[in-house]
């Protein structure tokens, strides 16, 4: 029987983006299914290079497929470029793209590969929840073989796009009300919780005595982050946010949970796109998510650490 928890990482890279793949394929806790990429820090077109750049770098041989080029309702937010730069992963420099894209859709890759699966499948979406939302749309059976949804997404407290809203949920409101409303067990890394895995500067000196490609490369992604993050945020570290959703997979005690009704605003109003999580439990509907709360940052940036060791 396999083990291994089975995952697909449908992400927009991103840097932080660019680590949760990093932490995911070498571990022997997951088996990485493959990786979809989704409009969000950048077009459909750089994010789904960058995905290529970083399995081909790290040889992470599984499918990489291209999925919506925007959100299901609405019109594209802007990319992230304050935070990810021009080609959405400024920073390291990588050889000339020989890996090839899976020719599949993402949004068929991931029907596909759930519904074939012989074991459930946890979904972990670090991007926009459009291909998510799509796949869900076109074929709800897959829900069946879903066993959770570990998504970096919302905030209960503050957003960082908009007073209410984070970039994920915001860039595609209407598809993340229908995750948040499919059913199964979503778990939400908000803002709330990844604001406190910030990468300081002596977590980059740490790392870069990890004398391997990935603790390079996350050398290279962090210290441009980390000035981009300073820069509009003022912050010395950078929210390290998408790569919390694998911390979690990989050992959960290293964040703590509160189950809350959660919902989306896809009212158009000024708090569009913001995750209405019941933290009091007010309303009394049913938890429908367990949304992180606090971080043991010290457990995180060992499971960083010995990640990144996982490479040659
Ligand atoms: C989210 O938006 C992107 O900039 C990051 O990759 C992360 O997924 C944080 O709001
Ligand atoms: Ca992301």
């Amino acid at each position: 029987m396999n083990q291994k928890r089975r995952i697909i990482i449908d992400c927009d890279p991103g840097h932080d983006d660019a680590v949760a793949i990093i932490l995911a394929a070498r571990n022997p806790k997951l088996e990485l299914l493959g990786i979809t990429t989704v409009n969000g820090n950048q077009t459909l077109e750089k994010v789904t290079r960058n995905a290529l750049n970083v399995c081909q770098y790290l040889d992470i041989d599984v499918p990489v497929c291209k999925g919506l080029a925007g959100p299901i309702v609405r019109a594209a937010v802007p990319a992230e470029e304050r935070i990810h730069g021009d080609t959405g992963l400024n920073g390291p420099v990588f050889g000339p793209l020989t890996k090839e894209l899976d020719p599949r859709h993402a949004v068929d890759f991931i029907i596909e590969t759930v519904m074939d699966s012989s074991e459930p499948v946890t979904l972990v979406p670090t991007g926009p929840l459009s291909n998510i939302g799509m796949a869900i749309r076109k074929e709800p059976r897959i829900l069946n073989n879903i066993d959770e949804i570990v998504l970096m997404g919302g905030a209960y407290q503050h957003g960082n796009v908009t007073p209410a809203a984070e970039f994920n949920i915001y860039a595609d409101a209407e598809a993340a009300h229908v995750v948040f409303s499919c059913g199964r067990p979503i778990v939400m890394m908000g803002l709330d919780l990844t604001r406190q895995a910030l990468c300081y500067p002596e977590i980059v000196d740490r790392m870069a005595k990890i004398d391997t490609k990935a603790g390079k490369l996350f050398v290279d992604l962090m210290r441009f982050f980390c000035m981009t993050q300073k820069k509009v945020f003022g912050w010395e570290g950078g929210p390290l946010h998408d790569s919390t959703t694998i911390a979690y997979l990989l050992d959960p005690t290293c964040i703590e949970v509160k189950a809350m009704h959660t919902e989306i605003d896809i009212t158009g109003g000024p708090s569009q796109g913001r995750t209405n999580c019941d933290f009091f439990n007010l309303t009394d509907k049913v938890k429908n998510t367990k949304v992180a709360v606090k971080l043991d940052a010290e457990k995180f940036w060992d499971i960083v650490e010995d990640s990144l060791k996982l490479y040659d």
